[in-house]
């Protein structure tokens, strides 16, 4: 089992969000889960990508369950991706040692190389603070390079392709295509997604998850 979440329940305070879910997703699956604004998808997208502690119940991901070491099992793509005031290529290796070659893979990857090119300074163009010189699609693809780089197991989708349109988003579902090939894969969204293919779809409602 790639992802195995057992009765869990997670509140922020006395605010309950999640009430004893279960999930099992097989490696290479993947799975969507639907839900309106504030049921609580983003937050169980964190615990799965252990930037949280389960207070209650199981998560266990490629048979991890330290939230440190499940984070090197998982690559995310966050609903407003975070960007590090340094280059395009710091925010894709976040200081990490990779090759020159995985670093381009990644960015033809994400469909970010015309992009990059473009630019006097290249892939060590800064992004200016909190990404403030790159417009959303472009930090979405940066992130989304990141994720690839990373070649982590279990990918974690948050609204990923809800603000997609135009051409953007063809740029934006391609690269998206390339990081989610072969892994295992839990996308969230307020809506249901007709540009990618999933094995399940649940919606999360009440704190509950319910076959959808
Ligand atoms: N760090 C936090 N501390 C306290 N409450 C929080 C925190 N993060 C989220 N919440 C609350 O928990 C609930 C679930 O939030 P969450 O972000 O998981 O929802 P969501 O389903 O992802 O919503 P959206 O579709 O708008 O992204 C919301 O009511 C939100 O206000
Ligand atoms: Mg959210």
């Amino acid at each position: 089992m790639s992802i195995y979440v057992e009765n869990l329940s997670f509140a922020y305070g006395d605010k309950q969000i999640l009430r004893e879910i279960n999930l099992n997703v097989k490696n290479g699956e993947s799975i969507r889960i639907i839900g309106v604004s504030g049921c609580g998808k983003s937050t169980l997208l964190k615990l799965l990508a252990g930037l949280y502690k389960a207070q209650d119940g199981i998560i266990e991901v490629q048979g991890e369950r330290n939230p440190e070491q499940i984070r090197r099992q998982v690559s995310v793509v966050m609903q407003n991706p975070m960007l590090f005031p340094a280059s395009i290529k710091d925010n894709i290796t976040c200081g990490h040692p990779m090759s020159n070659e995985t670093i381009k893979r990644a960015c033809d990857a994400a469909q970010l190389s015309d992009w990059i090119a473009s630019l006097p300074d290249g892939i060590d163009t800064y992004v200016g603070e909190r990404g403030g010189k790159v417009s959303g699609g472009q930090a979405q693809r940066i992130a989304i390079a990141r994720a690839i780089a990373k070649d982590a197991p279990v990918v974690l989708l948050d609204e990923a392709t809800s603000a997609l349109d135009g051409d953007t988003s063809k740029a934006v579902i391609a690269a998206l295509e390339s990081l989610t090939k072969g892994k295992t894969v839990v996308s969230v969204s307020h809506r249901p997604d007709d540009l990618m293919e999933y094995n399940r779809i649940y919606r999360l409602e009440g704190g509950r998850l319910f076959n959808a």
